[in-house]
């Protein structure tokens, strides 16, 4: 099995890991198939500038994933592409998106990448509980 070299690379000095005090949002998921777990955080707030003026943005985002090579990259791949983006873009990115921006995956670790797209869109959906609660 070989990973590309941007697997590795993200393997190896993964971005955005830790946790966010206070987060507005926390997904924490499990893979059914492997028992790896991943915990995302995400800071909400409004787009001042640009195309998305006025709409909710994840204004910050960090992971905790306990997993293979292939999660901890997708993990942090996935916190990149998201930042900055709306919540409805956000919640848009699929396993394969990720996957295609990482240089491919070794098929038997596609089901890899579901933590961190699966993760992402659990910690949308905790917000969006969290804001409803507010109300
Ligand atoms: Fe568990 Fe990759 S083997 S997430």
């Amino acid at each position: 099995m070989q990973y590309s070299k941007k697997v590795m690379e993200l393997f190896t000095k993964p971005k955005n890991v830790g946790e966010i005090k206070n987060a507005d949002g926390i997904g924490e998921v499990g893979n059914p198939s492997c028992g790896d777990m991943m915990s995302i955080y995400i800071k909400v707030g409004k787009a001042t500038t640009g195309k998305n003026k006025g709409k909710e943005i994840l204004k910050d985002i960090k992971f905790k994933t306990y997993g293979c090579a292939a999660a901890i990259a997708t993990s942090s791949m996935i916190t990149e592409m998201a930042k900055g983006k709306t919540l409805e873009d956000a919640e848009k990115l699929s396993r394969n998106d990720i996957a295609e921006e990482l240089g491919g995956l070794p098929p038997i670790k596609m089901h890899c990448s579901n933590l961190a797209a699966d993760g992402l869109k659990a910690a949308i959906e905790n917000y969006r509980k969290n804001k409803a609660k507010k109300k």
